[in-house]
């Protein structure tokens, strides 16, 4: 089966072409992105209206250029996959509205994805199968820990009362004055800096449940900064780096210690990490560590898999079209679309 997907829930426009079969790696024919980073940076955010302008200027010559790549013509594709949410409103009516007109042009099918499954079952796509296991996707927008049964069984231990991590990190990378979004730039001043330097705060580690706060982390690096260096509230001289490992690693050893006593308690022996926080290599080693300390097997996505994209919409359209289904092309976008209870 030959699949196109569309990515547009927030700012970057993605399309992609897979080939699969049921059970077997899936093969990514095409994965193109046109990243509106740089645009949204001099805002020090995304701005909606700018990102679902962009939107409809790139997503045309964007999916010529993945039918190029994939040598395959639009009439050869089988089924036309596209998020629905959750994400932008204005963003996700641009890419769900041409995926509905391709597949209504070409009397193909048409799969609504919810964008935080394609997250989830990214880690999978190299293998085709998606086993029981433990998901903690970790994006800009979402924090959130789900027990697995197998593709479309979901269930939701924990998610982030407050911020998300992604969200944490560019919001203290905006603090510390480095550019959006955070995340990268954190990760790089961090390597080095001492990540004990400073004694930020673990929120809920010893309360029931799965849940995750990191409003509280933010607020301290910010009182932090505002006690050292009160005129600015700048990072003083030579301190960046240890604000910055010391900041990330408070955000590991939450997500590992709640992500591994949630393997516990659900006796699940595959954990599997995915969105954009997931590529950090410190998480990646520190996730590494545990998993192995405990005897489970980690599932990392392949890196360009992390952040947005379309090949893990893709997939996630794959495995329902191997189900048969499809989705109405009457059905609307939903900009606050749950993956589970
Ligand atoms: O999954 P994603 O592209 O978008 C959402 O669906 O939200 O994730 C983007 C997030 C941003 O918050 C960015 O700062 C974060 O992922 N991120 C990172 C790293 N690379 C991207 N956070 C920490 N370390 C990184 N290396
Ligand atoms: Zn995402």
């Amino acid at each position: 089966m030959l699949l196109l997907a569309l990515e547009s829930s927030c700012d970057e426009t993605a399309v992609a072409i897979l080939r699969g079969e049921p059970r077997e790696p899936a093969s990514i024919l095409a994965s193109e992105i046109a990243s509106q980073i740089e645009l949204h940076r001099q805002y020090g955010g995304v701005v909606p209206e700018v990102a679902s302008r962009n939107h409809s200027l790139h997503l045309r010559p964007l999916v010529e250029q993945a039918l190029a790549h994939a040598e395959v013509g639009i009439g050869e594709i089988d089924a036309f996959a596209a998020t629905s949410g959750p994400g932008l409103a204005s963003s996700l009516l641009i890419g769900a509205t041409a995926a509905k007109a391709m597949a209504a042009a070409t009397g193909r099918p048409f799969l609504a994805v919810n964008h935080l499954e394609g997250h989830l079952l990214s880690p999978f796509v190299g293998t085709g199968v998606v086993p029981p296991h433990l998901g903690l996707i970790v994006s800009g927008g979402h924090t959130l820990l789900l027990d697995v049964t197998g593709p479309g069984s979901y269930r939701k231990l924990g998610g982030t009362r407050d911020d998300a991590a992604g969200e944490a990190f560019d919001k203290v990378g905006k603090m510390l004055g480095l550019p959006y979004p955070g995340g990268p730039e954190i990760e790089k001043v961090a390597r080095d800096g001492r990540n004990d330097a400073f004694a930020f705060p673990r929120s809920m580690m010893r309360e029931p449940g799965f849940d995750f706060s990191f409003s509280g982390l933010k607020t301290a690096v910010l009182y932090t900064l505002s006690q050292r260096n009160p005129e600015t509230g700048t990072p003083r001289p030579g301190e960046l780096a240890d604000l910055c490992a010391s900041f990330q690693e408070a955000v590991i050893e939450v997500l590992v210690t709640k992500t591994i006593k949630a393997a516990r308690h659900s006796g699940r022996e595959v954990v599997a990490l995915s969105g954009g926080v997931s590529l950090n290599k410190a998480l990646r080693a520190a996730f590494a560590e545990a998993c192995g300390r405990e005897g489970i097997r980690l599932a990392l996505a392949e890196p360009g898999l992390c952040t947005d994209n379309a090949a893990m919409i893709g997939f996630a359209g794959l495995l329902r079209a191997f189900d048969g289904e499809s989705s109405a092309l009457d059905g609307d976008i939903d900009p606050n679309m749950r993956l589970a209870e």
